[in-house]
């Protein structure tokens, strides 16, 4: 999923150059969600556009270069995990894309029953 949103951006700022900014940290809005942004500053998605981006085949790339799956291909997989992929952008200012994966508390309590495992 993040190789998919780095190579869109790349692809994006392909003429123009720019800069790629991820980030990782701990929702604060929706309790036990981990949030990853991938941040272009390329020439963004316009409006008409926006909301399609996630359907199957929807590409503006040329006929070889894009398939118009990668999108789609991440929205199926986050919503199989529970979670969500959303998109804030600005025409000539750039992308953000936002993945919410949702952790549980539990995850320590089970390393320490594969620890007990081991040991046995
Ligand atoms: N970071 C981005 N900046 C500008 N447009 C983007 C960005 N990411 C996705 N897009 C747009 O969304 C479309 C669909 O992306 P995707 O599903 O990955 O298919 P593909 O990369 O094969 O075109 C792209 O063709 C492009 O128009
Ligand atoms: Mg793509």
């Amino acid at each position: 999923m993040i190789l998919n949103l780095i190579n869109n951006a790349i692809d994006a700022m392909e003429k123009s150059g720019g800069t790629i900014t991820i980030g990782t940290k701990v929702s604060t809005i929706e309790k036990n969600h981990l949030v990853i942004s991938i941040e272009d500053n390329g020439p963004g998605i316009p409006k008409d556009n926006l909301n399609r981006i996630f359907d199957p085949f929807f590409t503006t790339k040329a006929v070889g270069k894009g398939t118009g799956l990668g999108l789609s291909i991440c929205y199926g997989i986050i919503q199989k995990m529970g979670g969500k992929i959303d998109v804030y952008s600005q025409v000539g200012v750039g992308t953000k894309f936002r993945i919410w994966i949702p952790f549980q508390d539990e995850i320590i309590e089970n390393q320490d029953n594969e620890n007990e495992l081991d040991n046995e």
